[in-house]
């Protein structure tokens, strides 16, 4: 979604905005710009569509000169993408420039206060009326005017501004959306993400809600709303420079594929310390796993998907019931909750508004939360009551690979630990879901290995118009993961349904030459899904069949066949959906679709 970034130091801030909008162009946008402080006035440009076209108006940058300067990419939630849409937005006396992520909830009635005064508006944004109010309220004094702000504006923002005023003074401020500041030497930053600045330095502050900072080349202050002094506590981040770039690869989203085994890996083995199962992040006490009485499971998108998978998991191995809710609809269908239930939301990002929102209100009813996330310290991290983390390093392709993979371990992780806690798995089922668990990387290597295979499918299928992928049990959850990779990056229709569920209506749209991938991982409902593969074929469909090597002979009765490796049932997942990835993947290229940043789509979704 939208990304800002901000500069104040001793180097053209220009350049260094771009560079830094580059990295975050994988968040997904629709135009983007600059305001510079050049000393005497407040340049801003923007363009409409890619950086480049940005980039091209300004010459890379080296046409504006300034020590301070905000950029932003766009991606449009208040009035259509346009270039007097996109930000920065500058106040009607040309005071103030300002980036936003974010929604003002009422700014509507704060548009309508302020046209009574005589301020004139030009873009149709809930941004712009922030620009205005801070312009209206200023008194000289940033903090006291950026106080009356924050005492006014409703809903969730990360905000950056200049100031004519103030060339040495870079201001932000937010709530509910994401920002940092990252702390060089003489200079300073503020982002939205990470990723654009990590070249420049490692060392961060997490603005917290409803907190303000004024930025200098030297010096980072920090207030809550009400103008009192906080002292934030920076820390560093450690993330390989390398994850951010695509090594080679054509796109980021093949590179995070292929870097499955070393992710899972990475997860996995620094937590199975002499043979056991170590999660020093995790506060429960067998007492404490005893009264749950119910795990819901909150999460979006293909995080959503992971917690399907936990689902089968959890009620197989803890024989606790699991309930597991698309975020945005968890905190308005009056969820019951209390204190003996355990909440586990999934996040990549740990800023996805919706998740963020219901695991707030969770929380309120007084559920302990547990999250499974990948950024630290991200909001929702600092929201839980435990964090477990993934440790999958930055994830850069909109459509997510290697963060899925990387919750998926840590699901067996926590399954199998709380189960071995309560005495639900013997020792020996327990020494052999560990064993399972560290032979994934490999197995997932090998299956990575036949990759050519797998486009050798996608070259027949690409012209397809509509595909069905069916499963029984986790295969059904990790269908739900392929159809939705192929829907998100090549804009083919598909449909994932449980393989049993076809015949009560779907299997209506099947017709002569229709494309069904059918996963048949699980032993004990193997011959299920013969039944429902030949139903399909025998009303025309084409079957591409995924199955594990016991049951090779598969291909007899399917068109097509794709053989992975084994591990236990409940592990099948994570060597499932490597081939339903490729598969979305060369589809794509073959479709010459923008296959890491696909249309309309953002990686991090900060607003509800
Ligand atoms: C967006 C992304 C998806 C992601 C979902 C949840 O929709 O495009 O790939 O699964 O958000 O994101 P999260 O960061 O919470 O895992």
């Amino acid at each position: 979604m939208c990304g800002i970034v901000g500069y104040i130091g001793y180097d053209q801030a220009t350049p260094l905005l771009l560079e830094g909008l580059k990295k975050l162009e994988y968040r997904g946008y629709d135009s983007a710009g600059v305001a510079i402080h050049t000393g005497s006035e407040l340049k801003v440009v923007k363009a409409q569509g890619r950086l480049q076209m940005l980039s091209d108006k300004i010459n890379n940058g080296n046409n504006i000169k300034g020590f301070l300067g905000i950029g932003h990419t766009r991606w449009a939630t208040h009035g259509k993408p346009s270039e007097k849409n996109s930000h920065p937005h500058v106040s009607q006396l040309g005071k103030f420039a300002v980036v936003h992520n974010g929604i003002i909830e009422n700014y509507i009635q704060i548009k309508e206060e302020l046209l009574k005064n005589g301020v004139k508006f030009v873009s149709d944004t809930d941004t712009e009326v922030v620009a205005q109010l801070i312009e209206y309220y200023y008194d000289a004094d940033i903090l006291n005017t950026m106080s009356k702000v924050a005492n006014k504006i409703e809903g969730s923002y990360a905000l950056g501004i200049v100031c004519l005023d103030k060339p040495n003074e870079l201001i932000a401020m937010r709530k509910s959306s994401p920002l940092i500041i990252g702390i060089g030497k003489n200079e300073n930053f503020i982002a939205s993400d990470v990723t654009a600045i990590i070249s420049r330095t490692r060392d961060i502050i997490r603005l917290n809600d409803e907190e303000i900072a004024i930025i200098k080349k030297d010096k980072v202050t920090v207030y809550d709303k009400n103008k009192n002094r906080v002292t934030p506590i920076p820390f560093h981040v450690d993330w390989n420079i390398s994850t951010s770039e695509k090594s080679g690869y054509e796109h980021f989203m093949l590179k995070e594929i292929m870097e499955q085994p070393k992710s899972i890996m990475e997860t996995i083995k620094p937590r199975i310390k002499d043979g056991k199962i170590v999660l020093d992040d995790l506060n429960f006490s067998k007492d404490d796993l005893e009264k749950i009485s119910k795990i819901c499971i909150i999460a979006c998108g293909s995080a959503y998907h992971v917690g399907f998978v936990a689902k089968y998991i959890f009620e197989k191995i803890l024989r606790k019931p699991v309930e597991i809710t698309i975020a945005s609809e968890f905190r308005y269908m009056d969820p019951i909750i209390d204190d003996s239930v355990l909440v586990i939301s999934i996040s990549q990002s740990g800023e996805t508004a919706d998740t963020l929102a219901a695991l707030r209100e969770a929380k309120s009813s007084g559920a302990k939360v547990l999250s499974i996330v990948n950024v630290v310290g991200s909001s929702i991290a600092n929201d839980s009551d435990d964090v477990i983390y993934t440790w999958a390093g930055p994830e850069i392709a909109v459509a997510t690979t290697k963060a899925y993979s990387t919750q998926l371990s840590v699901v067996y992780l926590l399954a199998i630990h709380m189960a071995y806690m309560l005495s639900k798995i013997t020792k020996e089922q327990y020494d052999s879901y560990i064993n399972d668990l560290l032979l994934l990387p490999e197995k997932v290597e090998e299956i990575l290995a036949n990759k050519d295979t797998i486009k050798s499918f996608a070259q027949k299928f690409c012209n397809c118009k509509n595909i069905f992928f069916i499963g029984r049990n986790i295969d059904y959850a990790v269908s739900l993961e392929g159809s939705l990779k192929l829907k998100e990056i090549s804009y083919i229709h598909s449909e994932a349904y449980p393989a049993g569920e076809l015949k009560h209506g779907t299997i209506s749209l099947i017709e002569e030459g229709t494309l069904v991938v059918a996963l048949a991982t699980n032993d004990m409902l193997f011959d299920k899904m013969v039944s429902n593969i030949k139903e399909v074929k025998a009303r025309g469909a084409v079957v591409l069949s995924l199955t594990t090597e016991k049951h090779k002979d598969l291909e007899e009765i399917s068109d097509f066949n794709i053989c992975i490796p084994q591990v236990c049932d409940m592990m099948m997942a994570s060597l499932s959906v490597i081939p339903l990835q490729l598969f979305a993947y060369y589809v794509a290229h073959l479709k010459g679709c923008d296959i890491d940043k696909p249309r309309n789509l953002a990686k991090s979704v900060t607003v509800e």
